[in-house]
């Protein structure tokens, strides 16, 4: 519905400069704040699953958790939060991901995870797809299957989705300024 999505897109506010110079954030915090938009969003997520056929979401640490727990809920499935690395209890599964500088890791509770389950992905950001990428690739190391990855804002300019080739990938929103997570 556009004027649903124009209202969405209105409730995400564009910081400059933040968390770095040259970079320009996207605040989701005014859309999490209001309740019609954070029902458009989730239903907008929900729909997608339904057309994938999903049995569990799951959701990276820590702005993938605000979206992907609803949709989870509102779908009546659980949900698999793809933590940080060094938060979790082992035993964990985990992998390793390049950051501009350093890296970083995701990790998934062992056990947490039917083998063969059909995972949606879900995240605020897609920006260069380093984080994505990694959650995929961890959701299959723990033997689940990548239903899709779902995204409330694509950065197109940083070409995020040329690194999930082979899955499929919805953003509900995107937007081609360069511009950084
Ligand atoms: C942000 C954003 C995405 C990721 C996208 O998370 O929420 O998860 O960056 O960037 P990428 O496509 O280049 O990997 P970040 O790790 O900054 O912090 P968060 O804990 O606030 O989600
Ligand atoms: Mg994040």
């Amino acid at each position: 519905v556009p004027e649903r999505a124009t209202r969405v897109r209105d409730l995400i506010a564009d910081v400059p400069n933040f968390p770095s110079p040259g970079v320009l954030f996207k605040d989701i915090t005014p859309l999490l704040a209001d309740a019609e938009g954070l029902a458009d969003v989730v239903e907008a997520f929900t729909r997608l699953a339904l057309a994938d056929g999903v049995d569990v979401v799951a959701g990276m640490e820590a702005r993938g958790f605000l979206l992907g727990a609803p949709v989870a809920h509102a779908l009546g499935l659980g949900f698999l939060p793809l933590r940080k690395a060094g938060k979790l209890p082992p035993p964990t599964h985990s992998v390793s991901y390049d950051l501009e500088y350093g890296s970083a890791a995701i990790e998934l509770r062992a056990g947490t995870l039917t083998p063969g389950a059909r995972v949606l992905i879900i995240d605020d950001v897609l920006a260069t797809g380093g984080t994505a990428a990694a959650a995929a690739e961890l959701v299959e190391q723990c033997g689940g299957v990548v239903s899709g990855l779902a995204f409330l804002i694509e950065l197109e300019a940083l070409h995020g989705r040329d690194r999930l080739q082979g899955h499929n990938v919805d953003t509900l929103l995107r937007v081609d300024t360069p511009s950084g997570p």
